[in-house]
């Protein structure tokens, strides 16, 4: 897996990525290219991945909003498995995993 440029937008005014520094994180074992200043949710679907996170049923889920509120990009970010793709920026380094759904036991 690695960047692919073909799945970014080009640049626009007010831009935060720094495209001339590149920086490499993990997702699920592969190696991601990003550029510093992207969101994890931006340099994965650069990569072609779509679905960060597997529903009770084991259905993928991903990006909706965009934007930090729907939480349907969550991933797990150096163990921690409440990260939201959209709102977290890449670092070199960072280990994002998908996070599978654990079925809720009720009290009865
Ligand atoms: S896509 Fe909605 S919180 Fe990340």
């Amino acid at each position: 897996m690695s960047s692919n440029s073909g799945n970014r937008f080009g640049r626009f005014p007010g831009e935060q990525t720094n495209q001339n520094n590149r920086i490499t994180f993990q997702f699920d074992g592969q190696s991601v290219n990003s550029y510093a200043g992207e969101s994890v949710a931006a340099a994965l679907i650069a990569a072609g991945v779509y679905a960060t996170r597997l529903s009770e049923k084991g259905m993928p889920r991903g990006y909706f909003c965009g934007m930090g509120v729907c939480w349907e990009c969550i991933v797990r970010i150096n163990g921690i498995s409440t990260e939201r793709a959209c709102r977290q920026t890449v670092e070199d380094g960072m280990i994002v995993e998908t996070v599978k759904a654990v079925k809720k036991e009720w009290p009865s």
